[in-house]
């Protein structure tokens, strides 16, 4: 009962395995900045023998944040408790995972920026002075003690660092932003991946993956098991380019990478909403979404792409967009392109 708030979910991908994820820096292709800062801060601290200080991760998801905070707890020699700030339902379940931790453990918290403000506070003191304020008593009587804790290591992740309170942020000693995967990176990582399957995958064939995995790891490994499942029952096991476009095809990826998801919301913003200004309420319920998955998982793809621009009125689809979908943009449309200055299709 204690423990329900603390969650394993995040350790196994959308397959149901863990077998994919990089175990140690060595292991771990891309993201050089990142990994080769916090080398240096994991190294130094290490040989102090002190606590690393607390970590922030953010950038989109998939791009590695929760396989970084289990190798930094590996490299450092600790264990890891992984929990999120949706997970954290009452300021007892966290004062109870702090009070559990070791000395110099690691803490990983998932999608910190939905930590209740309420529960917020309990961090404050934990992060700065390894403490626990409890209040004991009620009205004049009240009281307040504190509880020492041992020196750990928080790492939080987040997909939006604009969305931490300032005075949360300011706790972190390291702050690094993940970056989506070049296509090379992801290159390396599908062969790497490949060879954990004891699956043969051609250049041509992972190059044609990179490409549409949108600079995101977990879906490369996503898209290689799949193409595996085509590859066996109908091409004798054999990952080449012909198997890996025909398996993307009939899986409705485009040659951008594109799913079901984003041609919707692409469709919908150009065909129902004239090309926009739309505001994400309003998007979310006419494609049935969430707003926070639009936000999160579909927008920055889209906007990276130079498909779609958010303006202070709302979401607008650009000339990109429309050639995508071998639309052209109306007369309106256009001119609203321009005046919120074009970033995509610009030629
Ligand atoms: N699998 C998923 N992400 C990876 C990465 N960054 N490096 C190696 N393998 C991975």
């Amino acid at each position: 009962m204690e423990n329900r708030f603390i969650t394993n979910k995040e350790l196994i991908t959308d397959d149901g395995d863990v077998s994919l994820r990089p175990k140690t820096f060595d292991e771990y292709i891309g993201q050089e900045n990142a990994k080769r800062n916090l080398k240096v801060y994991v190294e130094a601290s290490k040989a102090r023998g002190e606590a690393l200080d607390h970590v922030l991760l953010f950038g989109p998801p998939g791009l590695g944040k929760t396989t970084l905070a289990h190798i930094i707890a590996a490299e450092l020699g600790v264990d890891i408790k992984v929990t999120s700030g949706p997970g954290i339902e009452r300021a007892a379940n966290l004062a109870s995972l702090l009070t559990n931790l070791q000395e110099r453990d690691v803490l990983f918290l998932d999608e910190i920026h939905r930590l209740n403000h309420s529960i917020e506070e309990v961090l404050y003191p934990a992060m700065e002075d390894f403490a626990l304020d409890i209040s004991t008593g009620k009205g004049a009587g009240a009281t307040s003690i504190r509880l020492n804790l041992n020196k750990f290591t928080l790492i939080g992740a987040t997909t939006r660092a604009g969305m931490l309170t300032g005075p949360l942020r300011d706790r972190f000693g390291v702050i690094l932003r993940l970056e989506p995967y070049s296509a090379g990176d992801l290159v390396r990582i599908i062969k790497r991946s490949a060879k954990l399957l004891k699956i043969t995958v051609d250049d041509e064939a992972a190059a044609e993956l990179a490409s549409r995995s949108r600079g995101t790891p977990r879906i490369a490994n996503r898209l290689l098991k799949r193409v595996r499942d085509f590859a066996q029952v109908f091409n004798g096991g054999a990952v080449d380019l012909a198997i890996t476009k025909k398996a993307l095809s009939d899986m409705e990826i485009d040659p951008l990478g594109l799913d079901y998801n984003d041609i919707k919301l692409l469709d919908a913003l150009i065909n129902k909403f004239g090309g926009g200004p739309t505001g994400l309420d309003t998007l979310a319920a006419a494609v049935n979404e969430d707003g926070d998955t639009i936000e999160d998982v579909i927008e920055p793809y889209l906007i990276r792409l130079g498909f779609i621009a958010r303006t202070p009125r709302g979401r607008i689809a650009l000339d990109a967009a429309y050639k995508h979908l071998g639309l052209r943009p109306s007369k309106k449309a256009a001119e609203q392109i321009s005046f919120f200055g074009n970033g995509g299709g610009n030629e």
